[in-house]
């Protein structure tokens, strides 16, 4: 049906939020949402940053707060009618708050890149110089990468991982902070699959006089649930997603202690973002209220021994995974040995129904893959479901027509753990 003023009526009559109103209005994006419910139930999800939101998020992402405009702070908008929009924000804030043990909470960055943004704005200026992990290594496009703001408009240096070991070459970050005399440290990582040592970083940036922020977008998740350490107590700052093992919307959030506060805030709304998206922030309190159960705990801590069953069965079938293993939700391996490169690593695994990424390799010729267990967790796999997802995985990378032979399978496993229900 057309968008005219009479549709327009209709819309308003219907429930919210409500599918068949949906259907009837617009059948052709229906059916592209119908088809991604569908590819997201018949797959196995090991896209390490994604995962499978609660109804209540997603309820509350489809709330009517999606209309309301809310620039500002709770209590100081430009915008009237903000009394609800203030309490979603208060609430988000609060609960942030309590569950990561720090003084203050923004989470209006819209995403974890305008998180980071945020975090820079706030501590640096255009030109300063800023030791991160490099990107061939682990590092975040936020993290210095020539194609994004932060290359263009900071001078980065890249610290690395060890040759042999994978493990972050704290020697080296030392010595690069000694020698370059960075503004802002920042530590974490889109693929590294052990914890971080906040306290060493603190005390290398606390050696120069640099700020040190942590982007915790990955392990965030896990530090709710008391899975992974928490950075608070050491960063200056601390940028995460909301989504990926945190379970929350697609958004960003910034801690950081009292002192900086009114900076953060600042650095997010007026100077790095317009108008919050309130419906979001709503989901976020959501997801932060369901983080801060005993529930969440327990599967934050069975993401971690999944993703460390799932390590082990994969280095057992021949593929070497980074560092030897992990400590988090996070795994990466390198095909080659395999015969197949990471590219087409991810083919073959794609049309056998594992879905991941491939990551950069730091010392390999070509791709590695990276893959990530918050969502099959969800699901409610457990330990005998990763052996049997690694056995496909291997299958899978033999040959194209491997890869087809494998589908049936993971469709049938993946049939017996739906996300949702209904
Ligand atoms: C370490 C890190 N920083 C920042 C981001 C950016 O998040 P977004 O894609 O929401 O901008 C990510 C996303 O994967 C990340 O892993």
């Amino acid at each position: 049906m057309p968008l005219t003023a009479g549709a327009d009526d209709a819309l308003r009559d219907a429930p919210v939020p409500d599918a068949e109103a949906l259907r009837r209005q617009d059948p052709q994006i229906a059916d592209v949402l119908d088809g991604e419910a569908r590819r997201q139930g018949d797959c196995l999800q090991l896209i390490a940053a994604e995962n499978f939101t609660s109804p209540a998020v997603l309820a509350a992402l489809g709330s009517r707060l999606a209309n309301k405009y809310a620039e500002g702070y709770p209590g100081r908008r430009y915008h009237g009618g903000c009394e609800y929009a203030d309490a979603a924000e208060r609430i988000a804030v609060e609960r942030a708050r309590a569950l990561f043990g720090a003084d203050h909470a923004n989470v209006q960055p819209h995403s974890g890149s305008s998180a980071v943004l945020a975090a820079y704005a706030a501590l640096l200026r255009p030109g300063d110089t800023v030791l991160a992990m490099g990107l061939g290594h682990g590092g975040h496009l936020t993290h210095g990468s020539p194609t994004n703001f932060s290359g263009r408009w900071f001078d980065f240096v890249p610290y690395g991982v060890h040759a042999e070991s994978g493990l972050v070459d704290l020697d080296e970050v030392r010595a690069l902070a000694r020698r370059h005399r960075p503004k802002a440290v920042v530590c974490g990582s889109i693929s590294y699959p052990r914890h971080l040592d906040h306290a060493a970083f603190r005390a290398i940036a606390d050696e120069v006089g640099a700020a040190l922020i942590v982007d915790a977008s990955h392990p965030m998740g896990l530090v709710a649930g008391g899975a992974a350490p928490n950075p608070v107590p050491y960063a200056d700052v601390v940028c995460a997603t909301t989504h990926k093992v945190l379970r929350g919307p697609r958004g960003g959030m910034l801690l950081c202690g009292a002192e900086l506060a009114e900076r953060i805030d600042r650095a997010v709304f007026p100077f790095t973002q317009g108008g919050a998206q309130m419906h979001t922030i709503a989901a976020k309190a959501v997801a932060f209220g369901e983080a801060a159960t005993p529930a969440f705990a327990a599967y934050a801590h069975q993401v971690v021994a999944n993703a460390r069953v799932l390590a082990g069965e994969l280095a057992l079938r021949g593929l070497p995974v980074t560092t030897g293993g992990t400590d988090t939700h996070l795994v990466t391996a390198d095909p080659g040995p395999l015969g197949v490169d990471g590219r087409t690593a991810r083919t073959r695994l794609a049309v056998a129904g594992i879905v991941l990424d491939t990551c950069a390799l730091p010392y390999g010729a070509g791709r590695g893959l990276r893959l990530g267990t918050a969502a099959v967790t969800t699901q409610g796999m457990g330990a005998a479901e990763m052996e049997t997802v690694a056995t496909l995985f291997a299958e899978a990378l033999g040959s194209d027509a491997a890869a087809r032979a494998v589908r049936p399978r993971t469709r049938e496993l993946a049939g017996r753990f739906p996300p949702y229900r209904g």
